[in-house]
């Protein structure tokens, strides 16, 4: 008898977030509820400016340029003059609706050019998009171990996962970690490897211990810088994110995101537009978030004793813990806000807790009376 063919298909599996779930009713009997420092969602206002420039921009009637309209790209190319000193032309940069869309679809862009190739190769404590998009592309998915400096270990990629490899994300300053990556080092292992690098530089303005950094400041051959308005500029609901760097791949990664409709709506590009030509409210948001991750660690360390490190960039505490899902359900029925164990970000990330301080500095004052921290 011939065994059944095995029909079954995609089952998507919970979203990471969802896990986290039970944890809520815990915190609901709070004065002021769940403080919730899981989710890297902003909470401070946008300048005013880019709200305005929402509804200024008479842009709703026609379909807006799928790469993005010439305002939007010049102004992604200035800002990374500005930033980090790199001449990227306006036409080697693409606009992505936010940048988890990207991620979470590139695999597939990669596969349908190179066919022969199946494997993603990422950070094995990371956001976990990178997996997923492969996932989602049906091709395989290599967890990279980290080095000792938080690094993607570049030497552990075998050459037969090198030679099989569409592309390598890295992402620095890493989330969750907040570890800062050698960024020339990725760039010249994919020249030397014939893969493209993908470097999410996100949380590219929050770096506290050296200046902010670009795969780009290595050249653009073979790379791509991937950037978000989501945490620079608290515009997580706009959706406006930008990819950059080698002509070609910018270029091919254009003309199929054009078929599929990947547009960023018209009036979110003008409005992305007045967020870029804008450095000042930057530097207040950096001010907030190095000050929210000082008291967070300090309200950490003296409630639990545990050393809670400030990281090197991002506005993420990452710490280890004897059991990350015991401190997180602690943290929870006492002190009522919500944070994420390490798991969520791959299982080299278990045994470490994060701490997203996206919440007002009231709130966070508030987890401290709660959790009877002066
Ligand atoms: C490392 C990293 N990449 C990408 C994203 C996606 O951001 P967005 O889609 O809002 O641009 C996030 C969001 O948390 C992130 O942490």
């Amino acid at each position: 008898m011939s065994a059944e063919p095995d029909r079954r298909g995609f089952e998507p599996p919970p979203y990471p977030y969802e896990r986290l779930d039970s944890f809520k009713p815990l915190a609901a009997s709070f004065e002021g509820g769940l403080i919730d420092l899981s989710i890297g969602t902003p909470c401070d206002p946008p300048p005013a400016s880019v709200v305005a420039a929402l509804a200024a921009s008479n842009s709703e009637r026609g379909y807006p340029p799928s790469v993005g309209n010439e305002p939007l790209r010049r102004a992604f190319s200035s800002w990374m003059r500005r930033r980090f000193a790199v001449d990227v032309a306006p036409s080697a940069v693409a606009a992505c609706i936010g940048t988890k869309e990207f991620v979470g679809t590139l695999p597939q862009w990669m596969k349908l050019r190179s066919p022969w190739l199946d494997t993603v190769l990422y950070p094995a404590i990371a956001y976990p998009t990178y997996e997923m998009g492969a996932t989602l592309a049906g091709c395989r998915a290599v967890a990279v171990p980290m080095n000792e400096r938080g690094g993607i270990d570049l030497d552990a990629i075998s050459e037969s996962d090198a030679a099989r490899a569409l592309l390598l994300w890295v992402n620095s300053p890493s989330n969750p970690t907040g570890a800062l990556d050698d960024l020339g080092a990725a760039a010249a292992w994919g020249r030397a490897h014939g893969v493209p690098v993908f470097s999410d530089e996100c949380y590219a303005e929050f770096t506290w211990s050296s200046p902010s950094q670009s795969i780009l400041q290595h050249g653009s051959d073979g790379v791509i810088a991937v950037h978000s308005l989501s945490k620079r500029s608290n515009l997580a609901g706009l959706r406006v994110g930008a990819y950059a760097g080698d002509t070609a791949l910018v270029h091919y990664l254009g003309e199929v995101r054009k078929h599929v409709g990947m547009m960023v709506p018209g009036p979110a590009q003008a409005a992305a537009v007045a967020a870029l030509d804008d450095d000042q409210h930057v530097v207040e948001q950096r001010q907030r978030y190095a000050h929210r991750l000082r008291r967070m660690a300090d309200i950490l360390r003296s409630w639990s004793g545990v050393d809670v490190p400030i990281p090197d960039g991002g506005f993420y505490l990452w710490f280890p813990v004897d059991d990350a899902w015991e401190f997180t359900e602690r943290l929870a029925r006492e002190g009522g806000a919500l944070v994420s164990p390490g798991d969520l970000y791959g299982a080299a990330g278990s045994g470490f807790v994060r701490v997203a301080v996206v919440q007002t500095d009231e709130s966070i004052e508030r987890v401290a009376s709660r959790l009877g921290v002066s």
